[in-house]
């Protein structure tokens, strides 16, 4: 069982290169370990390891790796099976004909082990992809899109495979049902890819596989066939291909150069959806019949940082539209009674458009009837084009597994949609409406202030917090959901043990934990609760906590318990999370770095989360 990034190319020459690039550029699909295999003139060589794509390049090269004219290459987070070189793909058959790459989940894996494979067969890995390797063995006579086919009929559940077969040493083959694959045609020859940002711009003609359709890549073209192998023609995608750089636009690392594009993030996601100062209908948004006289509840599903915004947004839209809403995590959502219907509007947020829970959770709201919308990052992935209606966010591409520019564009939208249902419900003026969109305009330059006028306070705060193994973050209302953030962010990349709290309910347990010197970071942006939050400061101050403060530049002249203030510009009360997660951002970016952490690829974890 993997959820991993495959990529393959036909091409004339050494494909080694672009296939490791490749698999450097797929890492954000997890990175516990990887390998290749290309066929030359000599047939196979693979070479395999645990660790990351950094350690299979080495190994490559250690070991002399042969070069050849086709290869596939894999790069994996574990699921079942642990992250060794015998788990690593690629699997081979038995005979040594066949290798594969595989993201997804077979299912019916032991199934086939029992009831279609010889009893006898041995197998290599405790993988489900060994089990493909040695169906297109036990299927092939001669013709491998026959055996491709008859394997692919045979699996249940979901797959993109990569498939080498030594005796088609110039062909590539694939097959893809419910996992992302792309087969493009490009200069150097074909490639096929989990994401074609992989190969970048080299990838001009781009074809999606779905519904167990067959691939044939030579160097020169493609060609297609259906699950039962019959060839069909197939149309192009358009694909925002969106280049997986490599670069880091002169940082050290993706995620601090992620926070600097901040403000183009939500500059860019938020400019389509206003014209003449005002929120439009956008195609995306429910139509203004449905708001007014059906919508009679929301509900914002999603994963990690992305349900992190919806609580932020659940939060706005009771208060400002006055319609029930709730944050739901997806993984939860999709097992629950979900007491929605065809008066529900669904909001499923997502980065990759990928993540499994949020996708069986958005199939599940389409089942029992309700209105469905999507707001993610990626173009042409499985749950923008399944759901009713979509609002791209415009972050462009977020490669640091931690995500910050995609969360912020995510809170844009949620700001433009609440507008949207608060004016078409007639809980804000038009003109009131206006005045929130003019300030919305004005975020993107506040959010780029904030970067630069929270920088040394940040960096002095973190050379002290890296020394620190336990520490809190509070708030009430849009400042509990947006310390929820804060809190994931630091114990993500810096490996402490960081816990968020409803500032009120500290109290009511958790306040044991707080001795001298406990880090309490307390989030006060939001003037009916300011002096609520400033309140449970002075409680855990009392009891030693050095006490952090995150606020406004217009709080500054009130009373408050703090060691340390951290202070952001001001802005209207519904954005001010924007900037208040800015400077917990950079305090979680620089304690990781002052303990020495993986900043962009944090162990065990993985950017785009395909298994359940
Ligand atoms: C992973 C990532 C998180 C992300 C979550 C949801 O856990 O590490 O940063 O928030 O998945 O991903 P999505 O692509 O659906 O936004």
């Amino acid at each position: 069982m993997t959820m991993c990034g495959i990529i393959g190319k036909a091409g004339d020459g050494n494909v080694i290169p672009d296939i490791i690039n490749g698999l450097k550029k797929l890492e954000y699909r997890g990175y516990d370990s990887a390998g290749i295999a290309v066929l030359g003139e000599n047939g196979y060589s693979s070479v395999k390891t645990a660790g990351k794509v950094d350690a299979l390049s080495e190994a490559v090269t250690a070991c002399r790796c042969a070069p050849g004219d086709t290869g596939i290459g894999h790069t994996r987070w574990a699921t079942h099976g642990a992250p060794t070189d015998r788990n690593a793909h690629p699997h081979f058959s038995p005979d040594g004909k066949f290798s594969v790459v595989h993201n997804g989940i077979i299912e019916n894996a032991s199934e086939l082990k029992k009831s279609v494979l010889p009893e006898d067969e041995v197998y290599a890995s405790e993988t489900d992809t060994g089990v493909a390797a040695h169906l297109l063995a036990f299927y092939y006579q001669g013709d491998v899109i026959e055996a491709v086919s008859k394997t692919v009929n045979a699996l249940k559940g979901s797959f993109a495979l990569g498939i080498l077969c030594s005796d088609c040493p110039e062909t590539l083959f694939a097959a893809a049902c419910a996992s992302p694959l792309f087969a493009a045609k490009g200069q150097s020859g074909t490639f096929i890819a989990s994401d074609m940002g992989a190969v970048g711009e080299d990838a001009k003609e781009i074809y999606k596989l779905t519904n167990r359709e067959i691939a044939r890549l030579t160097k020169d073209g493609i060609a297609f066939f259906d699950a039962d192998g019959k060839p069909i023609v197939k149309n192009t995608v358009s694909v925002q291909v969106g280049r997986l750089s490599l670069e880091k636009g002169g940082f050290e690392h993706y995620m601090l150069y992620e926070i600097m594009q901040q403000p183009d993030a939500v500059r860019d996601t938020i400019l389509p959806l206003i014209k003449d100062g005002h929120i439009i209908r956008h195609e995306g948004f429910p139509e203004r019949e449905f708001v007014r006289e059906r919508l009679n509840k929301i509900r914002i599903i999603a994963c990690g940082s992305a349900y992190h915004t919806g609580l932020v947004a659940a939060s706005l839209i009771e208060q400002y539209c006055g319609v029930d809403c709730r944050a739901e995590v997806a993984s939860e959502f999709r097992y629950s009674a979900a007491l929605i219907d065809e008066n529900t509007l669904t909001v499923f947020i997502s980065q990759s458009g990928e993540t499994a829970d949020t996708l069986a959770a958005l199939r599940l709201a389409k089942e029992k009837g309700a209105k469905t919308l999507a707001i993610v990052n990626i173009e042409g992935s499985a749950i923008a084009t399944e759901s009713d209606a979509v609002v791209f966010t415009r972050a462009g591409r977020e490669t640091a597994v931690a995500t910050t520019k995609a969360y912020s564009a995510q809170l844009a939208v949620l700001y433009a949609l609440t507008l949207y249902l608060a004016r078409e419900k007639g809980t804000v003026t038009e003109e009131q409406e206006g005045a929130y969109t003019a300030e919305l305009l004005r975020l993107p330059e506040k959010i780029r202030l904030t970067t630069e006028t929270v920088s040394e306070t940040v960096t002095e705060l973190a050379a002290m917090l890296a020394k620190k193994e336990d520490m809190f973050f509070i708030g009430r209302l849009l400042d509990s959901a947006a310390a929820m953030e804060g809190s994931l962010k630091m114990k993500e990349i810096s490996y402490i043990n960081s816990q968020a709290y409803a500032a009120g309910e500290l109290k009511h347990g958790t306040i044991s934990l707080v001795e001298e010197g406990t880090p309490v970071i307390a989030l006060a942006t939001q003037e009916d609760v300011f002096t609520k939050t400033v309140a449970n400061l002075y409680e855990v101050k009392a009891r030693g906590a050095y006490t952090i403060l995150i606020t406004e530049e217009k709080f500054l002249n009130r009373e408050f318990a703090a060691d340390k203030v951290i202070a952001v510009p001001d802005t209207a009360d519904p954005f001010a999370v924007s900037l208040a997660v800015v400077p917990m951002q950079l305090l979680s970016y620089y304690t990781a770095k002052n303990r020495g952490c993986d900043i962009d690829k944090p162990k065990n974890l993985a950017k785009s989360v395909t298994v359940e």
